[in-house]
């Protein structure tokens, strides 16, 4: 008992002082002891001086001046062994204490390998493949100098018309959960003071996918069952695999800005999730605090660090008014010291405060960066992430002897090839789609035409275009091009048209609310259907479409997001065969943008509509069913695959047991194949209205032609487990249906009840 009282009051004596209760680090605590206030504060100061791409207004001056006064504690946008080691040596050898500095990046998806955007890696539903593929990009990028990276991107969003979904993996809270883990663990493997691992950060807390209409740093509300349930698993799977850094999020929660919120940031992350951690800000987004009505720059940057904020991004609100805060007693040194200690523990754990010059190796560059071998994962990452979205009549895969015609604006196109947010990457070294198609078909005769503008609306065009040209409108009319493409396509045994989205019009600040494909090539397409070959499409984007009408059409439709730097290789992989298309889409495809946000773990209703068809005082619309275009986990085969021998082995579980649910899965087709075997349940009867169907688990298997394998899944009480409405995490004993198939829109199987 009365070791018990003095734990407590112990505890209670470091949560009193505003410490955590963690280890101390001797040499972090060395340097505090000398630190001045203005040397601590200095190190809340990340700056960027306009290296990298630049998403806000400002961009730092006066870098190294900066950095020599030690005002500075990381930079981003420098980049390469030799700039890096320069950056450090103006703080090692002429700040008076020579702290290294934090080299950030955005490493979004591949530094210089681009791999497929996030939303397509997703689709692989493969957690090793994504976890390689971030192995491989904290390998290049630590090459280059790059010891701390921004990412994960883990925002869940179910609302298309927002750009940034081609940044994250879609709808769902327990697959993005997956997803979460296998980056962080990707990016820093086991060991951080390994000089091929880099921190990452995951971002953005929170809830940045969810703003209202789809409008990029628009307003969130959200209440906080949906919050727990629906949206925070994902960053807390990242805090829970060990993540190094969290960024904010440039949206208000509870109407208070998320980057200035005590009870997102301490309440929630450091007490109730443990984060150990530092968090940043979002560039410049303690400054948009004063937009969002705050109050001035000292009154938002206090409300920032007294909130838990330890880092700034850009802003320098930090750098320019914390010591009068500290001065006119509204913030206490206590809480810069604890906001400068995670930065140095940060550095201590990087190997930083003890080689600062470890990610300055000249000879790495050209050893680890673009090698065949990391170009090879590319491909095959690009490869796994396509979804066959529509099969029709075995238009694909295509013979590697056919005649051709390859058709659009995207089929012979380098700029648009990486996606967005790929600032590491290099479009020129990208493979087209034509390259491609001669690569790995070379005796196929193939013929390309342009067909179509990507979109002939030249004051769109002029917006999506800010970082360089993505979307050329060509000097030769549209009828001019849309002829040549037919003349083309007459003479061919099969027509593949390369159609979608430009890069930028998905990402940060790209939000649309028509999510159709540009009229321009929609009118290519109908006009090549209307040749009577058979045509299939590639479609690129960041983002789900709106293809209703392309659904409507006698074509077969490869979805392959922007894929990165092997795109055409990858692509050809796919269209002529030699690999079979795999992927499962992670958002649902909508019918139209009046139905968003669709998702398939919706709640159901008082008056949930029992079939497609319309039924007055049911919910449901009068000009579209509620199922959406295309459901999530959804994506098609060459080959067939059927499901059989479904069921629970057990018609109860007892916590602290497992339950065995098992189905048998055979290649009824003649191809070698892979199938994402999906595990649903459905809570009965639960405190809280229960989501319509929830994943829980899934399992990707290959299977020859002829071949079963058998799928066990062992479901624990873990599995079962939502918060309540007093937030408490919970499992409540009653029945549960459960579904299993390869897509969302599988059928139920049967049922399980969990005992007291
Ligand atoms: C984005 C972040 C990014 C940061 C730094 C911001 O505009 O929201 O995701 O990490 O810029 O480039």
């Amino acid at each position: 008992m009365k070791n018990f009282n003095l734990s407590v009051v112990f505890l209670l004596f470091l949560g009193l002082s505003g410490l955590q209760a963690q280890e101390r680090i001797p040499q972090v605590e060395a340097l505090l002891e000398k630190m001045t206030l203005e040397e601590k504060i200095g190190q809340l100061n990340l700056l960027t001086p306009g290296g990298g791409i630049a998403t806000g207004s400002v961009v730092s001056e006066d870098v190294e001046a900066k950095i020599k006064a030690g005002n500075v504690g990381g930079v981003f946008g420098v980049s390469s062994p030799e700039r890096v080691r320069q950056a450090q040596e103006l703080a090692v050898k002429n700040s008076r204490l020579g702290i290294p500095l934090l080299i950030g990046s955005d490493v979004i998806h591949g530094y210089k390998t681009t791999f497929p955007i996030p939303l397509g890696l997703s689709s692989s539903w493969d957690m090793e493949l994504i976890k390689e593929t971030a192995k491989v990009a904290a390998k290049e990028a630590t090459a280059d100098g790059i010891n701390w990276n921004f990412s994960p991107m883990v925002d869940i969003s179910r609302d298309p018309r927002w750009g940034r979904v081609a940044e994250g993996a879609g709808e769902d809270a327990y697959l993005g959960s997956q997803i979460a883990r296998a980056m962080v663990q990707g990016y820093q493997q086991d060991d951080l003071t390994e000089p091929h691992t880099m921190m990452a950060t995951v971002k953005h807390l929170a809830l940045y996918g969810a703003p209202e209409g789809g409008r990029d740093y628009n307003r969130v509300d959200m209440s906080r069952t949906k919050m727990f349930n629906e949206y925070l698993p994902p960053y807390k799977a990242a805090v829970d695999a060990g993540v190094g850094s969290v960024m904010t999020s440039f949206n208000d929660i509870d109407g208070v800005p998320a980057t200035g919120n005590k009870w997102l940031l301490t309440d929630l992350l450091r007490e109730r999730w443990g984060f150990d951690g530092f968090v940043v800000s979002d560039y410049t987004s303690v400054n948009e605090m004063i937009a969002h009505g705050m109050g001035d720059l000292q009154d938002v940057s206090a409300m920032a660090l007294k909130a838990g904020l330890d880092m700034d991004m850009v802003g320098e609100g930090f750098l320019t008014t914390l010591k009068k805060s500290v001065e006119e007693g509204r913030v206490s040194e206590e809480e810069i010291t604890t906001a400068a200690r995670r930065i140095l523990e940060a550095k201590h754990k990087l190997g930083l405060l003890d080689d600062p010059y470890k990610y300055s190796d000249a000879s790495r560059p050209e050893k680890d960066i673009l090698t065949e071998e990391n170009r090879q994962l590319a491909r095959r990452a690009a490869t796994q992430s396509f979804v066959f979205l529509k099969d029709h009549n075995n238009i694909l895969p295509v013979s590697k002897r056919a005649k051709i015609a390859l058709i659009g604006p995207l089929a012979n196109d380098q700029s648009n090839m990486l996606g967005t947010w790929a600032p590491t990457g290099d479009f020129k070294l990208s493979v087209p789609v034509l390259e491609g198609f001669k690569n790995v078909a070379p005796n196929a005769q193939i013929t390309y035409a342009k067909g179509a503008n990507i979109t002939n609306d030249s004051v769109f065009a002029k917006k999506v275009n800010v970082f360089g040209p993505k979307v050329e409108i060509s000097d030769r009319s549209p009828d001019e091009l849309l002829q040549e493409a037919l003349r083309v396509a007459k003479a061919s045994d099969v027509v593949i048209a390369v159609v979608g989205e430009a890069s930028e019009m998905s990402g940060e600040a790209a939000s649309r609310t028509n999510i159709q494909i540009p009229e321009s090539q929609k009118r290519l397409i109908r006009e090549l259907v209307a040749t009577g070959k058979p045509v299939a499409l590639v479609l690129m984007s960041g983002r789900p479409l709106d293809i209703s009408e392309e659904m409507e059409l006698p074509v077969s439709i490869l979805q392959a997001w922007h894929p990165g730097v092997e795109a055409g290789n990858a692509i050809a992989d796919v269209v002529f065969g030699d690999v079979n298309p795999s992927g499962k889409l992670t958002m649902s495809w909508p019918r139209n943008v009046g139905q968003i946000p669709v998702y398939y773990g919706s709640r159901i209703t008082g008056r949930p509509a029992p079939t497609e068809e319309f039924q007055k005082f049911k919910t449901n619309y009068l000009d579209v069913p509620n199922s959406p275009l295309l459901p999530f986990g959804h994506g098609l085969s060459y080959t067939t695959f059927q499901y059989s021998k479904i069921k629970a082995h057990s018609e109860t579980l007892r916590p602290g047991d497992s339950l065995m649910i098992s189905t048998t899965v055979t290649n009824t087709g003649e191809r070698a194949g892979q199938e994402v075997v999906q595990l649903y349940i459905h809570d009965k009867v639960r405190s809280l209205t229960p989501p319509k169907k929830q994943l829980i688990a899934f399992e990707k298997i290959v299977l020859q032609p002829g071949e079963s394998k058998t799928v066990k899944f062992s479901v624990t009480v873990e599995d079962l487990k939502f918060y309540n409405g007093q937030l408490e995490y919970v499992a409540e004993p009653g029945e549960f249906e459960f579904f299993v198939g390869g897509t969302s829109d599988c059928e139920m199987q049967g049922s399980f009840t969990l005992l007291e």
